[in-house]
């Protein structure tokens, strides 16, 4: 008898342990993983630092309540937040955008939104409305009214945003999308044009963020000055939290009453999150940096001539391969779990790389060495039919 919603399509097999960026199944079977849980688990499983913050946590509160003080939000936000902003906290990527949004029209006074095709903002009304996937919204109408899309990347975007908007959303890499990343000129024009017009922008960085393109927040690799960013997925490397980050001057708006959810800023989560931080130092990302050179110029010189790749894309450790319509992404994720190797699928047919952070260079090269065994056999099999 069925006892879940079939929300998920699920693979075969159940991972019941962990330990630095290898899983095992409940076979014993041990895989090398490329996925961080979607993009969470960017310290790997076995990290512990992260443990022992969160061990002696334990062992202290769990959960008091937002109607007291917590030094720990304190401490986490001034480790977070870009100098002159402030955090709310919550617990998942779109609860972060569900805040950002209303914090938007509650401080403008304005309800139109800009977002983009093909982008991803979360599963609530709002953010799902925010999302620019019809596939995802399909039944739900109706939606949350006053959001307006345009492609991502299109310059005559930029001129769409006028002083009617309250603010535009995107996300600097659209992750789910298919790691398809904003043009730098294009990023900077759509900051530069939403402060001319006194529109707030909203950077997504739920995917991007915590070091994952190799610097804290993808957006500083930009010129770019939003006035809102979002963050969950890493930020507890798997323990459930998600924030909002917004300007000083945006607090008026978002006063006693105004916002709040029982367990954002909980004591366990938070302990997650001051761990990870307190590791996320320049070093960490300058080796994450170096890391990513190394993989992509591995993944240039072996997947890139492949019958069935069309291009890569991406950046730090988010990684996109895009197939062309001779494979489907999803023959290939199996085929790479039977060889043990765990990958992600995205929009557009592609092959979506998200390792831990942590994850060795020999052992991301040897991803990559295997990753294109597999992708050969399968071309050689397809060009064999033809
Ligand atoms: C860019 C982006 N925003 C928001 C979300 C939603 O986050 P969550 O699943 O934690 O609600 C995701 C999840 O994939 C994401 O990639």
């Amino acid at each position: 008898m069925a006892t879940i919603f079939p929300t998920y399509k699920q693979y075969p097999m159940e991972i019941v342990s962990g330990h630095d960026w290898h899983l095992t199944d409940d076979d014993g079977k041990t895989y090398l993983d490329f996925t961080s849980g979607i993009g969470v688990c960017s310290f790997g499983y076995s990290n512990s630092w992260i443990e022992q913050r969160v061990s002696n946590q334990l062992g202290k509160i769990w959960h008091t309540s937002n109607l007291y003080p917590s030094s720990l939000q304190t401490e986490v936000a001034r480790m977070l937040c870009p100098e002159g902003m402030l955090a709310f906290f919550c617990n998942s990527g779109t609860e972060a955008n569900e805040a950002a949004f209303k914090l938007a029209r509650k401080y403008t006074g304005k309800s139109k939104v800009l977002a983009f095709n093909n982008g991803f903002h979360g599963r609530t009304f709002g953010s799902m409305s925010l999302t620019g996937n019809q596939a995802i919204q399909t039944g739900y109408t109706p939606l949350v009214p006053g959001i307006e899309f345009a492609d991502y990347n299109d310059p005559q975007a930029v001129k769409k945003i006028t002083n009617d908007f309250a603010a535009v959303i995107l996300e600097v890499i659209q992750g789910e999308g298919g790691v398809y990343a904003g043009n730098a000129d294009w990023l900077q024009a759509i900051s530069k044009r939403c402060h001319e017009m006194n529109v707030l922008l909203i950077v997504d960085e739920v995917q991007t963020g915590i070091g994952r393109t190799g610097t804290k927040f993808a957006y500083q690799q930009f010129d770019m000055d939003p006035d809102i960013i979002t963050s969950a997925k890493a930020l507890g490397n798997g323990l459930p939290i998600g924030a909002m980050l917004g300007k000083e001057t945006l607090a008026s708006a978002f006063g006693p009453g105004t916002h709040g959810t029982t367990f954002g800023g909980n004591k366990v989560a938070l302990s997650a999150a001051k761990a990870v931080l307190e590791q996320l130092t320049p070093e960490f990302l300058t080796q994450v940096q170096q890391k990513s050179q190394a993989l992509f110029a591995a993944m240039n010189e072996k997947l890139v001539p492949l019958s069935v790749v069309d291009s890569i894309s991406g950046k730090g450790l988010m990684i996109g391969v895009h197939l062309n319509n001779q494979v489907k992404v999803a023959e290939v994720i199996a085929e790479l779990q039977q060889q043990g190797i765990l990958t992600l699928p995205a929009n557009h047919n592609t092959l979506r790389l998200l390792p831990p952070l942590v994850m060795s260079e020999a052992d991301l090269l040897e991803g990559v060495d295997q990753i294109t065994e597999v992708l050969e056999t399968i071309g050689a099999a397809v060009n064999s039919e033809v």
